[in-house]
């Protein structure tokens, strides 16, 4: 992106977006869309996939392709990044969406707690695998869809898969603390590089989350609440902003809600949890050389 870009028209850019195939990811997709990036969505199910991509294509008129990857699984977050890289060497913004909450323990096929797998791992991978092709970019993004609920998570090294105790409340708010914790270290280790990285809390948003694997608590308040949460467009909004405003080219390393820069957690600013998080997390993905240094 040219440093003078003064309006938001994308065109030219290439945005991909994981879980767009409802929900907040999707409602992301449109908006860039309608700016004019090429769109690409990730979904888990082709047909779902393709009907959304037609059906981003019909509203925002723009360029908008599907990739189908479940990425629960470390393979299928490979095939997925070999997939995007064959038809796009370069990528100027990565939106890490995909994620959500399941009440009960379930395990991958790789073996992993399903929570700290899909919430972290996967967007880890992602980023780590496709950060060539950012830095192909003059001005590239990378922005991870966290949770104010991230407030309420610790990273609990000697028990990171609740092999010993799992509750969903607490698997859920550990990969929202590793999403920023993530971010911020992305941020450290690209800092010489054109490349940001930012993390996003989208509010409390009316979609399909949670609904898989509910708590208790959800599918009791959830009903109460959802004539009162934002709409998924309302949701997108602070990724949208990440993604394209032009004065943001140099931000990095932040945490947004409403689309502007906030605090985040204390224990979100520890570096030395953040660095051990990276390195745990580079051997649970098999990148023994993490893919980003300064
Ligand atoms: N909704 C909220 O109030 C809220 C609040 C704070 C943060 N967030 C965060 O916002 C992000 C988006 O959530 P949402 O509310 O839009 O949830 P959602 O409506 O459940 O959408 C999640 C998306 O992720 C996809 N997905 C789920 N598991 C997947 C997997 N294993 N592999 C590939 N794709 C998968 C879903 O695809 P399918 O169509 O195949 O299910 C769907 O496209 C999440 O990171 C969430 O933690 C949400």
């Amino acid at each position: 992106m040219p440093a003078d870009r003064k309006s938001t028209d994308l065109a030219g850019r290439t945005v991909l977006i994981t879980g767009a195939t409802g929900g907040i990811g999707k409602a992301t997709a449109l908006g860039l869309g309608a700016m004019g990036a090429r769109v690409l969505i990730t979904g888990r199910d082709r047909g779902r996939t393709e009907d959304t991509a037609r059906e981003i294509r019909a509203a925002a008129g723009g360029l908008v392709e599907g990739f189908v990857a479940d990425l629960s699984s470390q393979s299928e977050v490979r095939r997925l990044a070999d997939e995007v890289l064959q038809r796009h060497p370069r990528i100027d913004v990565l939106i890490n969406n995909v994620g959500g909450y399941w009440n009960t323990r379930h395990v991958t096929v790789d073996g992993l707690e399903h929570t700290f797998a899909v919430n972290h791992l996967a967007p880890f991978l992602l980023t780590n695998l496709l950060l060539e092709s950012l830095q192909h970019s003059t001005a590239a993004r990378v922005v991870t869809v966290s949770s104010n609920a991230h407030t309420m998570g610790r990273i609990d090294f000697d028990d990171l898969q609740g092999e010993r105790s799992y509750s969903g409340a607490r698997a859920y708010n550990q990969s929202k603390l590793a999403n920023v914790l993530f971010t911020y270290e992305l941020a450290r280790r690209l800092k010489t590089s054109a490349v940001t990285a930012n993390a996003v809390h989208p509010g409390l948003v009316s979609t399909a989350f949670g609904a898989g694997d509910p708590g208790r608590a959800q599918r009791l308040f959830v009903p109460v609440l959802r004539p009162f949460m934002k709409s998924p467009a309302q949701g997108a909004a602070t990724s949208i902003h990440l993604a394209s405003a032009p004065d943001l080219d140099r931000m990095t390393g932040r945490y947004f809600a409403k689309s502007k820069s906030t605090r985040s957690s204390k224990r979100s600013y520890d570096e030395s949890v953040a660095k051990r998080l990276w390195e745990v997390s580079a051997d649970l993905v098999g990148l023994t050389t993490p893919a980003a240094t300064t």
